[in-house]
């Protein structure tokens, strides 16, 4: 007996939690549009058939889970994007999953990692306000430690505060604002006119100068990260949405010598030394190993060694000679600040055929490396059969269709065909008229392409013969 009620008060206990678990989330509908205005949303548009958005549902539970028991006004949701493929459009939903806060009118995209802890974050920040008051020495020194990069707004009311709500609206979704009076800041600060804006970075603080400058947000854009940084594929790939070429040090953090950490040591000078010449058009970093940027470059670079990367057209530069002393690295820098420095690579239609050929070639590559046996039996069998085909309509060619025919049928075309014969050899004619020209481009994809696909490709082919 107590053991049939242990198990009914577990069946209950479970079917509670579930539905609290589902209640952190909630499904969303046409009636969306509607309701969506008086609250802010967090909202997972998801397509039922994709992998990533199945990987992200537990994750957005946790999600839900985390707000609601933090007390967060977001309110967090899902939406079958393909089932609603309307609304999905009207948010301008392309890819899935895509994760939107909406607040107002107003709609900010997530793009990074999918964790829940970066999840949350994020819906933290953007939901709250846009400027954040910093009212006292403890506060601003407390934000100091927890961020590397703080934007702050000092002064009163002004055009320049507007301007700065403007920009924390809409550059919320990368880092805070704060605003502050003069008497919140360190002694140490030392502003020679009021209001400014002023990013606290780099063991320092750099001032907004409207003139030098440009647009507030677009400066906010280009200092939202240290000067110097650890770069990964991820975070090369947010450094490009600055507009600023990237240079890297590739290096080796397990090298015995010195030589790594020496050029490690001349990239971060540079960026502390010489900010004035570079700080607008350059972030620096490094990278540990040459994986990354040799897949990035189609090529192979030394370790260590230093590149400048274009990100926004690819196209990157390289110095003539190894770089041993920080004049050179200046030099160099200089040379691709001022034009004067040769520029590989690019997004031009030659770099992109080469791009899917590289792409290719390393994906038969790491099937061959990871198992040489499935490697053989997955190219070389579709290999040898096409080549047989190819053989095979080469050969009935020089003769007269109808025999060629007779060679394909006896590979092994269907009983049906049999059947219409007078009818079939006419069209299968004009079919081997076409065949050898089509075979002979699939002979040339093949070298750089995957088999796989000239595999799959097969099918539609052999029911036009048919
Ligand atoms: C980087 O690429 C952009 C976009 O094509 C281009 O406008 C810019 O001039 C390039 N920068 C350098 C230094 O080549
Ligand atoms: C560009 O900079 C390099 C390195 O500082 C220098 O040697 C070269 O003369 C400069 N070229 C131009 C056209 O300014």
């Amino acid at each position: 007996m107590a053991e049939v009620k242990a198990s009914l008060i577990c069946g209950v206990l479970a079917a509670f939690l579930s539905s609290t678990v589902l209640a952190f989330v909630e499904d969303l509908d046409d009636t969306f549009k509607e309701t969506r205005v008086q609250d802010i949303w967090l909202v997972d548009f998801y397509a039922p058939w994709c992998g990533y958005c199945k990987k992200l549902e537990p994750i957005w539970h946790e999600v839900g889970m985390e707000l609601k028991s933090s007390g967060s006004p977001v309110r967090v949701g899902k939406m079958d994007a393909t089932a609603y493929s309307g609304m999905a459009s009207e948010f301008g939903v392309r890819g899935y999953p895509t994760i939107k806060l909406l607040k107002g009118d107003l709609a900010y995209n997530y793009k990074g990692p999918r964790t829940k802890d970066d999840i949350v974050e994020f819906a933290n920040r953007v939901a709250g306000p846009a400027v954040r008051a910093l009212p006292s020495k403890q506060m601003f020194e407390h934000m100091m430690k927890r961020h590397d990069v703080l934007f702050v707004y000092i002064g009163g009311e002004s055009p320049l505060r507007e301007k700065y709500s403007d920009a924390a609206s809409e550059l919320i979704v990368y880092t805070y604002f704060f605003s502050a009076s003069e008497e919140a800041l360190p002694e140490s600060v030392v502003l020679s006119e009021l209001p400014t804006v002023a990013v606290f970075k780099d063991g320092g603080y750099f001032t907004y100068d409207e003139y030098e400058d440009g647009v507030l947000s677009s400066w906010v854009n280009k200092e939202r990260f240290q000067g110097y940084l650890q770069i990964d594929g991820f975070t090369l790939y947010e450094l490009g949405e600055t507009g600023k070429l990237v240079a890297i040090a590739v290096i080796d953090e397990k090298d015995s010598t010195e030589a790594s950490s020496r050029l490690k040591t001349m990239m971060q000078r540079v960026a502390k030394e010489y900010r004035e010449h570079f700080n607008r058009d350059f972030q620096f970093g490094h990278m540990d190993g040459n994986d990354y940027i040799n897949s990035l470059i189609m090529g192979q670079v030394t370790v260590p060694s230093v590149i400048i990367l274009n990100t926004s057209n690819e196209q990157y530069f390289l110095p003539s000679e190894p770089i041993e002393s920080m004049e050179q690295l200046v030099q160099f820098i200089s040379g691709v600040l001022n034009g004067s420095a040769q520029a590989y690579g690019g997004d031009g239609i030659f770099q992109r055929i080469k791009r899917v050929a590289f792409e290719a070639r390393s994906t038969i590559m790491s099937v061959f490396r990871s198992s040489p046996l499935l490697g053989c039996f997955l190219f070389g069998l579709p290999l040898g059969v096409i080549s047989l085909m190819c053989y095979g309509i080469c050969t009935a060619e020089s003769d007269d269709g109808s025999e060629d025919m007779d060679a394909l049928k006896r590979e092994g075309l269907t009983d049906e065909e049999e059947e219409e014969e007078d009818e079939e050899e006419e069209r299968q004619h004009t079919a081997a008229v076409e065949g050898p020209e089509e075979e002979e481009e699939e002979e040339e994809e093949e070298e750089e392409q995957e088999e796989e696909e000239d595999a799959g490709e097969k099918d539609p082919e052999e029911k036009k013969t048919d």
